[in-house]
């Protein structure tokens, strides 16, 4: 199948992006869908050394150019992006950028929303918020990016049961092998239908 007619993703990270790693390999060689272009807020992302050794593009771009809804359309059709994979991203999406790709931009959250969710929660401290509770399960979140952020319709959610006397970095190491192993499969379900 000629590139062209595959479905393009931007995958969207700010900080290590081992997720975007994932999702990179897992569609390499894809039939239907393509990593296409990596997208970071900060110049010094790992995510961007990492699109590098794996041979995607990348581009930086900053909180003044999401202010510019023509520099940002410019380079979305540009890359022809048909849709957009937030792994780890955190900075807030726009409302434009929304209604350019209505259910087409998915994330991932690192606990069961609808608890857990919301303005600064995020990395560790969704764990130890999780752990403090005493909550008896945690997981991941799949779901549509709205203008209100973590309140998107869920497409995808998998548990885990909190074992006695986890810490919160236990719990994040084991809901980032969920991450890994159900993210690239959910968005390759979800973008082929
Ligand atoms: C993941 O835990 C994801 O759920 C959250 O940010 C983290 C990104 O990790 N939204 P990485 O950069 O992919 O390693």
């Amino acid at each position: 199948m000629p590139d062209k007619i595959k479905i393009r993703l931007a995958v969207f990270a700010s900080g290590s992006g081992s997720n975007a790693e994932k999702l990179i390999s897992y569609f390499r060689d894809h039939p239907v869908i393509e990593v296409a272009l990596v997208v970071s807020n900060r110049p010094d992302a790992y995510v961007l050394k990492r699109a590098e050794r794996l041979n995607v593009s990348s581009v930086v771009i900053s909180p003044a150019e999401w202010r510019n809804p023509d520099v940002i359309k410019n380079i979305f059709t540009q890359n022809k992006i048909d849709g957009i994979v937030l792994a780890g991203y955190l900075l807030l999406i726009p409302g434009y950028f929304i209604r350019m790709y209505p259910d087409k931009i998915l994330n991932i959250h690192p606990a069961l929303l609808p608890e857990y969710g919301g303005k600064g929660m995020y990395g560790m401290h969704v764990h130890r918020a999780v752990i403090k509770s005493g909550s008896p399960k945690s997981g991941i979140t799949i779901h549509l990016v709205n203008e209100a952020y973590d309140k998107g319709r869920i497409v995808f959610q998998k548990s885990l049961n909190i074992l006695p006397g986890e810490t919160p970095e236990g719990l994040a190491k084991r809901v980032q092998e969920l991450e890994h192993r159900y993210y690239p499969d959910v968005v390759e379900r979800y973008f082929s239908q």
